[in-house]
């Protein structure tokens, strides 16, 4: 029987569940308005993982040499592979200029040209001239800690403008209602053990993505997507979580990331030949072309045998070539992460890399601002009420099969500030909120307390790693039908041993043991969903590529994959249409082609 829990109810306006990009531009967004507003976080909102992000942030700001929303657009579409929307495509690359401009009034310390403009570097798949021109220097850059200097400044607005944080609060499950009205969120407070149940008119998820669903990732061991858990366990889709991005460039044993920058700024990649091997693959745009094609091209050069190192398992990331000034000015942060964790000098040395999971292009299906959406009633996307999502968490669909680097800085601030206007739009401050139906909440502590008194014979440590390295190995670069099938077997004896875990510590304060519990349970829906829509996906597309059927297939893959699963682990798929259509008349629609470099 469950033990008797106390719960300490709360009301606002609006819940954003994470404070990192996203999150944090949404609840200032919104507190500035007048909304009664709070962000749960389970980790200090300095720490969440847009801290990370190194390289920068696209916008047309046209600093560096002429530039063009509707060329960043276009690059965006084709890098997308065509599974991108392109209404949504367009919001956000239009959207760039202003609110680049908006984080620069912020605060934001972009590093500058010699006019003292925001200096811009290139980076893959930027273009000009609709592909035509040569590469865009649109990536808008703070040396390479932009996603630091980003949150810091996110987190002093939102101090400013006195939003409310529930910091170190891990947000457990929604709450629903019976007509599937999103009516708030349950979450548990880390450093006193207490639980607490939010009533909201919205709850936006802003939660990030699930790498660590993955063995080796660049992504923070707090990346367990536990928004999209929540989501997947109230019974609603993910979309497209197949593709799933590597990005060519992390360190080599530690996954680290080495910023996509160190290529714009100049670096190149060679193999065990010394040859720089990316002439090959991409004539055009070699080095920057853009990263599923460079994850791609690497891992061909280790599995036919020129790879470097006695394994031939990664290869040569050179920026030696470089002025130490100029690695000092642009470049300070990977030199000192190629330091301590590959004990490489970047001066004179090239640093090992290989292609390492880095971002979730799938997760909570939204519309441009915001909303989560479903196919009812013929309707492909029509509105759950009360529930958003934002970030990486979101797929909206602007990223498609690949995103561009530095499209997701970009993404986070955008699409945070679009959620925060629609909830001003939608929501009377000053109204009464129905009652939460009866028992809400139940079930979420029902589930905590049985991990909490979870007596198996199997650690929580020893779970997570059979399910990381059964995602490393089956879902990975490249993939096969036999692999992934293979793959899917482990996963479903995985899940039935899950009935076996072990957790050792009984408290509600700091038990770390609980709350990675609770995390592992949030990243297998996730990787079930994740390798069950590689299986049944085939064609190649972006970051999805299928030895065994190696073409892109537009006649019967051009759509989005919905994936629901239920509570033995089974998977349910179907799928919406892909927007093909812009939002205005100010750019044309990017007919399929041929995607090349
Ligand atoms: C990078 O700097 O390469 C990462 C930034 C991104 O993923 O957009």
């Amino acid at each position: 029987m469950t033990e008797a829990y106390k719960i300490v109810d709360h009301t606002y306006d609006v819940i954003v569940v994470g404070a990192g990009g996203a999150g944090l531009r949404a609840t200032f967004g919104m507190a500035v308005k007048g909304l009664k507003t709070a962000c749960i976080t389970k980790v200090f909102p300095t720490r969440s993982h847009t801290v990370a992000a190194q390289g920068g942030i696209s916008a047309a700001l046209g600093n560096m040499s002429e530039d063009d929303w509707r060329w960043h657009f276009y690059d965006t579409v084709k890098g997308a592979d065509w599974l991108g929307d392109q209404d949504a495509i367009e919001f956000m690359c239009r959207e760039a200029v202003p609110a680049v401009i908006e984080l620069e009034h912020y605060g934001v310390p972009f590093s500058r040209t010699e006019e003292g403009k925001i200096y811009q570097r290139p980076f893959g798949g930027m273009t000009t001239e609709y592909g035509e021109g040569p590469p865009a220097q649109r990536t808008a850059a703070a040396a390479d800690r932009t996603g630091h200097a980003i949150l810091h400044t996110l987190y002093q607005q939102s101090l400013k403008h006195e939003a409310e944080f529930f910091v170190e609060y891990f947000a457990i499950d929604l709450i629903m209602d019976d007509e599937g009205v999103c009516r708030g969120v349950m979450a548990w407070n880390l450093d006193d053990g207490t639980l607490h149940r939010f009533r909201a008119r919205m709850v936006v998820l802003a939660t990030g993505g699930y790498g660590r669903a993955y063995f080796s990732c660049t992504g923070a061991h707090t990346q367990t997507g536990d928004g999209n858990g929540m989501v997947l366990r109230a019974g609603l889709p993910m979309q497209d979580m197949e593709f799933i991005q590597f990005h060519p460039t992390g360190i080599y044993g530690a996954g680290c990331l080495i910023t996509e920058g160190v290529r714009g700024e100049g670096g190149y990649l060679t193999n065990s030949e010394g040859e720089k091997f990316m002439e090959r693959y991409a004539p055009h745009a070699k080095d920057l072309a853009s990263r599923d094609v460079v994850s791609r091209s690497m891992t061909i050069e280790m599995n036919e045998g020129r790879g470097v190192g006695p394994n031939k398992d990664y290869v040569h990331l050179h920026i030696e070539h470089l002025s130490p000034e100029i690695i000092n000015e642009r470049l300070p942060g990977i030199a000192e992460t190629a330091r301590i964790f590959a004990g490489v000098d970047v001066t004179k040395e090239p640093i090992p890399v290989l292609p390492t999971v880095h971002y979730n292009m799938g997760g909570v299906p939204t519309n441009i601002h915001g909303e989560a959406i479903l196919p009812r009633d013929g309707n492909p996307d029509a509105v759950i009420p009360g529930l958003m999502a934002i970030g990486e968490a979101a797929c909206v669909s602007v990223h498609g099969a690949n995103r561009l680097g530095s499209n997701s800085l970009l993404d986070i601030v955008v699409f945070g500030r679009a959620a925060a206007d629609r909830c001003v739009a939608l929501i009377d401050p000053n109204s009464n909120q129905p009652e939460l139906p009866k028992g809400a909440g139940e079930n979420s502590i029902a589930r905590l307390d049985s991990r909490r008194h979870a007596k198996g014979g199997t650690s929580v440590a020893a779970l997570r790693g059979e399910m990381q390295t059964t995602m490393q190995a089956h879902c990975a670069v490249f993939r096969t039908h036999d692999v992934m099938a293979e793959g899917q077997k482990k996963m479903t004896a995985l899940w039935a041993k899950m009935d076996d875990m072990g957790v050792t510590d009984r408290s509600m304060v700091w038990n770390s043991d609980l709350m990675e519990a609770l995390e592992l349970d949030n990243m297998m829906l996730q990787a079930v969903v994740s390798l069950d829509g590689a299986l049944n996906r085939e064609e190649s597309r972006g970051g999805h590529a299928r030895e065994d059927f190696p073409d892109r297939d537009d006649e019967t893959w051009m759509k989005h994959t919905l994936a629901w699963i239920d509570e033995n682990g089974k998977t349910r798929i179907d799928y919406r249409p892909v927007h093909g259509n812009t939002l205005t008349d100010d750019v044309k629609a990017v007919p399929p082609k041929e995607r090349v470099y």
